[in-house]
């Protein structure tokens, strides 16, 4: 599913910036794939599956983040 539609950025794309080159904030996901970087709206859903990401949050999410990332 898309997170960012103005760079077409999947939520599969921020769990791989995660888990392949140590992203570990919005900020570092903005620099590394142009996340929030346009209109913003997508901060909120960003910073979500980036927790998800993370494990620090139990929330469902994104793609069903949780099942993908117990993989
Ligand atoms: S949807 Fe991500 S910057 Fe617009």
């Amino acid at each position: 599913m898309y997170v960012c539609l103005c760079k077409g950025v999947t939520c599969s794309a921020i769990r791989s910036a995660v888990n392949e080159q140590g992203v570990a904030s919005l900020r570092e996901l903005s620099r590394n794939l142009g996340v929030a970087t346009q209109c913003g709206k997508c901060a909120h859903s960003a910073r979500q599956v980036l927790h998800e990401a993370l494990g620090a949050c139990s929330a469902g999410g994104c793609c069903g983040a949780s099942a993908d990332a117990a993989a």
